[in-house]
């Protein structure tokens, strides 16, 4: 007997197909249960007729309201559910950037933050951060051609957009350290980082 036969004939770790499908029935019924729970405790709540709310935020000065799974990563909110497809899903984990948005003034990874991380919070995406295009950030990029395929660039301008939010002269160490987690695979980091100085001179 070798090895491939002892392994072959291990009891399988593998679920099988009706396993699973057991596994999807008892996921649904969690669900329906509490969906019917969260209907319950929504009509408790003394809100206006037809509202129904669990969490609200805003999106380019428009308010939103949430009423499902408060764990839902605000870029699937943003590009799923009210069609802004503008940021981009890169890694999924934080560690690209290209779905950078600005909350409060801030930027943050949309691909790990959930709505309910910004109730009550502003948030911008690229459509919302100039009604032209003409931000300052924007204008620069154009002036200066920065893109090269264009996948990284919704995220290195709101990013770049936040920093001069903070701070309007940045040196060039404080654009490099700000811009430093947001990745470009097509390597237009020296058009990025003359960008975002062009920007701070107000162009
Ligand atoms: S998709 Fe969010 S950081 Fe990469
Ligand atoms: S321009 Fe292609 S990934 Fe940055």
């Amino acid at each position: 007997m070798d090895a491939r036969h002892i392994h072959l004939n291990q009891p399988s770790t593998v679920p099988s197909f009706s396993e699973l499908s057991r596994y999807a029935l008892t996921a649904r019924v969690l669900r329906k249960a509490l969906l019917a729970h969260l209907d319950e405790t929504l009509q408790a709540v003394p809100y206006q007729e037809g509202e129904i709310i669990m969490i609200k935020l805003k999106i380019n000065g428009q308010e939103q309201n949430w009423g499902g799974d408060p764990d839902l990563p605000l870029l699937w909110f943003i590009r799923d559910e009210i069609g802004l497809t503008g940021t981009k899903f890169g890694c999924g984990q934080a560690l690209c950037g290209s779905c950078t948005v600005i909350v409060d003034k801030q930027a943050v990874r949309a691909c790990v933050t959930s709505v309910s991380d910004v109730r009550d919070r502003e948030v911008t995406t690229i459509e919302g951060l100039h009604p032209t295009g003409d931000h300052p950030v924007q204008k620069a990029w154009r002036q200066l051609n920065v893109p090269q395929c264009g996948f990284c660039q919704t995220g290195q301008i709101m990013q770049a957009a936040a920093l001069l939010m903070g701070n309007p002269k940045p040196s060039h160490d404080q654009i490099r350290e700000s811009l430093s987690g947001n990745i470009c695979r097509c390597g237009c980091y020296q058009r990025i980082e003359n960008a975002v100085h062009l920007a701070s001179t107000g162009v």
